[in-house]
């Protein structure tokens, strides 16, 4: 593979990530997808994570960090990133690379890494492969300009407008993308993944778009993740259009097209203009309505409208006036309604759709005829709903009833009664009445809501991921067991049960990791500090205890690695600065205390203070420097999983910091880790050990209740669990009688 992994088969190199940290500024980095507003310190917005309607998102410019206080999604900028663009951990920091002007140093990837490394990096790369390629065909090939552009110029699409949207041609050859990928080393694979290419029947290999026109697909950071090709025949049995399938890069329900074009004229105009076609959306950009986004064909998901919701709350609908056009609106304005959006819609004359109004009118009479023309939904849901009803009570109720279910989804409680009132003097209804119909209504939306999620949650906690069974792990039961599934089942209890053990253990590595935990004097009498990662790992490996949660074994293996390969060095320069710094504080106390002195005497005195002063920020500095370390680089780590616990690990540090004074929670438990972290290691092994005094005892009773008992065996056991009882006597005393629950 040549040109799709140049970059894939190296690692960056820790002095980039540590560039890239220095320089990410969250708000900056939220602040490209995210309105964001100042609240006192912090900056709050939509969260874009989930159908959020009041500004749950929290940002705190200090922490570096964001947070939904709503859905817990947030974290530092890489986090952010890949979890707001689906990037992986490399493309993340590559984007935030390339957004602050850093260099990107790399390393060659081990093997163990390169077999991980980015499917959907490889798809995107071979996506922009064929971009260019399609692009280039339809400027740069005889058939592309004969066929392809002499189509767009004919639908009245300008050089600049085909430019802007990319547009391209496909030629009418069965494997020219296929032939160009594979010659430029790029792999079958991800032709296949990213249905540029398929394979027939019979094995034949055929480039997808053969011969139609190309509509790139954008993500929202302007990266091609998916294509329409439209037919240029008017046969009736070719499909218009043929789409990219769906693909770990591209997911349908959450892409809307023209986004990308689009996203500034949006946020600027703080209103967003849905259409639904490919060619609507570009015509009426061409027209200098850039506010355009369609939903490509099919009826508007959840996903596409939390996606304008990032950018806007107001959303015009464009229809074709025909009746099938109005019935699909109906569904798609409930649906924005619920999302807290505030709805117009546009009927076009009979006839017409987007693409050829905008071409039949200048771009004057296209802003004059929107702004003229849209109509507040509930007058428009109103008009359509009482239209043959007029003389009918029967339809005529039920029109109101329809009308009121749609009002009770609306979130904010003002704005249904504005709209109640409103429908009251249209309908020629009592409010009252209209209130009673929307009350009960409501009521049963928000209870059918609340059921949705719980279900949904009761889903999500199935999927817990750190109690996956791992290769490594201790055998519960003192036997084999007999199945698999047994063996799974309860080693996935004994996960379960150890995680808040291990968890506290973890917590206090990506907390104080390289801090230093107590001295030791080796056999020369040299002293010399042991930090709380040498500590742990000690007492850990003196037990020969690995974690059960792979996740939080990977933790401790992580930062004994920064700790080993990285801390010397990083600490080495660090120091270097501070002890510059210092002595220049020094220089200038020293100076002007001597410039301002009134007597020789007090000099000295002065000149004590000012070095102790300048000692204790010294020394507060190194403290900060290492209790920042592990907790710093962990939460950039390439490990998903490992990345979040970390981020969650020192988001709760800081709320912690903020119930109780500045730093106070923080210098207590600093203070008293030398009493904290035996009694967390104590607790684990007394967890460890007391789990397997009950597989014992299990043990010994299935043993005596069988006819002829290994009497042998029964003893062995019975010694073992006298011993494990003493070590447990020996750990209760270091506990001591109040033993702490860890914390959830
Ligand atoms: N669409 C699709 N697949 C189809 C038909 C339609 O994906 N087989 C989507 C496309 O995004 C298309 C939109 O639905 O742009 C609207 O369909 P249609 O009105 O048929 O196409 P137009 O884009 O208006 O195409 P044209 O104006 O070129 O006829
Ligand atoms: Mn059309």
């Amino acid at each position: 593979m040549k040109h799709g992994n140049k970059h894939s088969s190296y690692r960056i190199d820790h002095a980039t990530v540590q560039r890239i940290m220095d320089a990410a500024d969250i708000v900056d980095v939220v602040s490209d997808f995210v309105h964001l507003k100042r609240s006192g310190a912090n900056y709050k917005g939509l969260c874009p994570f989930h159908n959020d309607r009041t500004p749950s998102f929290h940002v705190s410019k200090a922490k570096n960090l964001c947070k939904c206080f709503s859905c817990g999604k947030g974290g530092n900028p890489v986090g952010f990133i890949m979890e707001h663009e689906q990037m992986s951990y490399h493309e993340a920091l590559r984007y935030l690379a390339k957004k602050y002007n850093i260099e990107i140093a790399e390393r060659e990837m081990t093997d163990e890494e390169r077999e991980q490394e980015s499917e959907r990096e490889s798809m995107l790369a071979i996506n922009e492969f064929a971009l260019n390629h399609f692009e280039n065909n339809l400027t740069e090939t005889q058939d592309g300009r004969d066929i392809g552009l002499t189509y767009f110029r004919e639908r009245g699409l300008s050089d600049a407008t085909i430019k802007k949207f990319r547009l391209g041609y496909s030629l009418e050859q069965s494997d020219a993308l296929h032939k160009a990928a594979t010659g430029q080393g790029y792999n079958d694979k991800y032709l296949f993944a990213t249905g540029l290419c398929g394979k027939s029947e019979n094995g034949r290999v055929y480039d997808r778009y053969k011969g139609r026109v190309i509509f790139p697909i954008f993500g929202t950071s302007g990266r091609p993740i998916a294509y329409g090709g439209r037919t240029l025949s008017s046969r009736k049995d070719v499909a218009k259009y043929v789409n990219s399938p769906e693909s770990i890069i591209y997911h349908k329900s959450n892409v809307l097209y023209g986004l990308y074009q689009a996203k500034n004229a949006i946020s600027r105009q703080d209103k967003c203009i849905l259409v639904e076609g490919y060619m609507d959306v570009i015509s009426m950009f061409q027209s200098g309505i850039e506010n355009v986004v369609a939903s490509s064909g099919t009826s508007l998901t959840e996903g596409q409208i939390r996606l304008i919701h990032r950018f806007t709350s107001n959303v015009t609908v464009i229809y074709d006036g025909d009746e099938a056009g109005i019935k699909a609106s109906l569904r798609g304005i409930d649906m924005l309604l619920a999302e807290g959006l505030n709805i117009k819609v546009l009927l076009l004359p009979d006839g017409e759709d987007p693409d050829s109004f905008a071409r039949s009118h200048t771009a004057e009479e296209l802003a004059e005829y929107i702004s003229q023309n849209e109509t507040d939904f509930i007058r428009f849901k109103t008009a359509i709903m009482l239209k043959g009803a007029e003389n009918d009570p029967q339809k005529r109720a039920e029109a109101i009833k329809a009308i009121m279910q749609s009002v009770a989804k609306i979130p904010d409680e003002i704005t249904r009664h504005v709209y109640v009132q409103e429908c009251s003097s249209l309908l020629n209804v009592t409010e009252q009445k209209l209130m009673s119909h929307m009350e009960v209504a409501r009521t049963k939306y928000v209870e059918d809501k609340a059921n949705e999620q719980r279900k949904e949650k009761a889903r999500e906690s199935i999927k817990d991921i750190d109690n996956k069974p791992d290769n490594n792990a201790p055998v519960l039961s003192t036997q084999q067991p007999d199945s698999i599934e047994e063996n799974d089942k309860q080693f996935t209890a004994y996960a379960a049960y150890m995680k808040t053990y291990e968890s506290e253990v973890v917590r206090y590595v990506v907390r104080y990791g390289v801090m230093d935990f107590c001295n030791e004097i080796d056999e020369n009498g040299q002293q010399y500090p042991i930090k709380v990662i040498d500590y742990i790992l000690r007492e850990l490996n003196v037990d020969n205890i690995t974690f059960t949660n792979s996740v939080y074994q990977r933790m401790l293996n992580e930062a004994n690695t920064l700790y080993q390969e990285n801390w010397h060095n990083d600490f080495a320069k660090h120091n270097e600065t501070l002890i510059q710094q210092r002595q220049q504080a020094i220089a200038d106390g020293i100076e002007e205390i001597r410039r301002t002195a009134n007597d020789l005497s007090s000099i000295t005195a002065k000149e004590q203070a000012l070095i102790e002063r300048v000692d204790k920020e010294y020394y507060d500095n190194i403290i900060e420097f290492n209790c920042q370390y592990i907790a710093k680089f962990m939460m950039y780590s390439q490990d998903d999983q490992v990345r979040t616990i970390a981020t969650d690990m020192n988001i709760e540090k800081h709320e912690l910091s903020k119930v109780h004074t500045k730093y106070a929670k923080i210098e207590t438990e600093i203070d008293r880790l030398t009493e904290l972290i035996p009694r967390a290691i104590t607790e684990l092994k007394d967890a460890i050990i007391g789990c397997e005094i009950k597989a014992i005892q299990q043990e010994i009773s299935n043993l005596s209740s069988s006819p002829n008992a290994d009497i042998e065996r029964i003893m062995e056991l019975m010694a073992r669990q006298t011993e494990l009882n003493e070590i447990k006597k020996q750990l209760a005393k270091v506990i001591g009688d109040r033993i702490i629950t860890p914390r959830k």
